[in-house]
This record gives C-alpha cells, structure tokens and sequence, in this order.
C-alpha cells in the first residue's frame, strides 16, 4: 500500500518536460546477479518504471561512481558490502535521504544511514567466512580447517581463493577483518603468509565460492550467505565460521549524488527497504538477513547470533582515508609477492 501510494505519487511528479527519461532508474547492483534480476524485474511490474540495471562488485561500483562524478551515470546503488558506501558517502559521491521506511529497520542499518549522514543504508547483513570442498580434502586426506590460523598452513598450499580487496566488498571485510582481530601488524603478516596459498584472486567475492563448488579450488573464502548457496544446490560444500571470530558486512543502498533520475530513484530507495522487497532475497535464494524488522529471516540463513562475531568498526574502515590506505598497503606488501 505505501508502495502504490508512493509510485503514484512519484510518477506524478515525474509527469515533467522528459517523460522518457523520468519513467526509467539506473540501478547499480551489486548483490548476485539472480538477486539484481528479481529485484529490477519486481520493480518494472509493480511500478510500469523501466530499471536499467547492471552488475557489478561493490569496490568496482565505488570506482565507477568516482570516474563519473561529474558526470553521473547512474541513479541508484543497491547492495553490495557497506565499506565502499561509506566511502562514497563521505566523498560526497551520494545523495542524503530518511526515507520513511528508516524507523522500521533493525539498529544496526540505522546506523550505517547515521555514520553516513543519511547517504547510505543498510538492506541486509551477513558474516564472513570459509567454505572447504569436502570431497578434495578427504581425497587429500588433509583435517578439516576451523580456523583463521589454518588456512596458511602448508596443506592448503595453492588451494585457496579469495577476491581482490580492490574490486570485491566481501574481500576487503576480509583485509578489514584481519586488521580488527589480529592488528595491523600481525593481520599483514597473516595475509602474506596466506598469500602463499592462494591460487587466484578473483574479481568477484561470491567467485571462490563457486570454485570451492566446483572443485576448482579446495577452499573458497567469502560471505557464508554465498557459501549456503552452493551447499543448498548441494555442492559438498562444508561452510566454517572461523574459531577466531569474524567479520560482517552490512549489506547497504545508497542514492547517486547528481542522477539523472532522482525521483524515480527514490521510488526505487523506498519500494527497496519494505519487508515485501526484502524477502525477494531469498526467493532468489540469497540468504542475507534482511535489515527491515518486518520481514522474515530466512530460516536458512547462517546463524549470526550463534557466531564469535567481532565488533566490525564500520565508520573507521568504510572511511576514505583507511580504505585507501589499506588497499595501498595490500596492493604493495601482499598482492605484489611471488609465490
Ligand atoms: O550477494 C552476494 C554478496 O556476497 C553480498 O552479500 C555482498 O554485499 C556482495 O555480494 C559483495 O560482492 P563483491 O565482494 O563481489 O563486491
């Protein structure tokens, strides 16, 4: 009902000098690709608005949003882990907004809008974690990895993959992670002894998941949401919440400073936090917790509230200044070393 009320409303106003323009959004998406579909395909039905839609890495939209700042592209970016919003948020890359829909969000999303100024929003959470082919590693005959600390050893040589912190949002909770848990010092030292044992550093963060599937690789690090996908589908897939504790993200949405589209965007925005819209995540099988309250948890999805999760310090490292800093530093002291 809010929904209709706020489309017509919308599309009022969007009755101006350029209707062809006012009826569309530009969604950058970067939760998985079903989930973009559903998303834009359920938009489109419910509102006649056409959403053009394309699929990217949450540290690649980042990116994007920078080039074409003064000149905007896009009109809305869903999904994708917190960090990257953040810091396009204090970049000034993003618009700030309350949408009503705000009050009936979990803590934890409204917090993500507060840190930010209101120019992003959390949509969903998960944690991070790894998932290990069961079949390769009884063939190997190699015991089976709890922990953080098992993964340089010498068993997985080669074996592992993880995406680069630089394009994936999941892999740099990774490098935020380690830093948070161990300390800086001993966090790089950790991801270049680990760096010995990664066989690829992929563009996407679900891709290690999808490899650790396919045994193409032993083991995949990623968000657990993404890992449940592949077991769910029945991959021999085991999924590890590491004994050391863990990282989250918070799922976020943020609205394009300069879009070509805004009203539609907002549209977009409000339609986007509703319990209805929340729960398209799961029907394109993705279980992330969702950040309305109304909407129901997947039961399938990982149980945080049984994890040791850290206390992800999200204003520090979704900032410009630690984000860059720490990108630098893993390209400079990790990426760049043989193995
Ligand atoms: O939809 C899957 C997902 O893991 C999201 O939970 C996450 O925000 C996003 O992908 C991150 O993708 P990437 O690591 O490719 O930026």
């Amino acid at each position: 009902m809010v929904l209709a009320v706020t489309a017509a409303a919308g599309l009022a106003v969007l009755a101006g000098p350029s209707p062809a323009a006012a009826s569309e959004v530009v969604v950058y998406c970067s939760v998985n690709e079903d989930w973009c579909r559903e998303v834009v395909t359920s938009f489109e039905r419910k509102t006649g608005i056409k959403a053009l839609m394309t699929r990217k890495s949450a540290g690649e939209v980042y990116a994007q949003l920078r080039a074409e700042k003064s000149n905007p592209k896009a009109d809305i970016w869903f999904g994708g882990s917190g960090d990257p919003h953040l810091q396009a948020a204090e970049e000034g890359l993003t618009e700030p907004y309350k949408s009503p829909e705000l009050d009936r969000l979990y803590g934890w999303a409204i917090r993500q809008a507060e840190i930010s100024g209101y120019r992003t929003v959390g949509i969903y959470m998960g944690a991070l974690g790894f998932g290990y082919n069961k079949d390769l590693l009884a063939k190997r005959k190699i015991a089976a990895p709890a922990c953080w600390s098992d993964l340089v050893k010498s068993d997985f040589r080669d074996e592992i993959q993880i995406a680069d912190p630089n394009s994936s949002g999941t892999a740099y909770t990774m490098l935020a992670t380690m830093v948070q848990l161990m300390g800086e010092d001993a966090a790089f030292d950790y991801l270049k002894r680990l760096h010995r044992n990664v066989n690829q550093y992929t563009k996407s963060g679900a891709a290690p998941a999808k490899s650790a599937a396919q045994g193409e690789t032993m083991l995949g690090i990623a968000f657990q949401h993404d890992l449940l996908v592949e077991a769910i589908a029945g991959a021999p897939v085991a999924i590890v919440a590491p004994c050391e504790g863990t990282g989250y993200e918070i799922g976020s949405m943020s609205l394009v400073k300069g879009a070509r589209n805004p009203d539609t965007a907002k549209i977009f925005y409000d339609w986007a936090l509703t319990p209805e819209v929340q729960a398209l995540g799961a029907k394109a099988r993705n279980f992330q917790i969702p950040s309305n309250s109304g909407a129901q948890i997947p039961p399938e999805s990982p149980r945080v509230d049984r994890m040791k999760l850290i206390s992800y310090d999200f204003a520090r490292y979704g900032s410009s200044a630690e984000r860059t800093r720490l990108l630098a530093k893993w390209d400079h002291e990790v990426k760049s070393l043989s193995r």
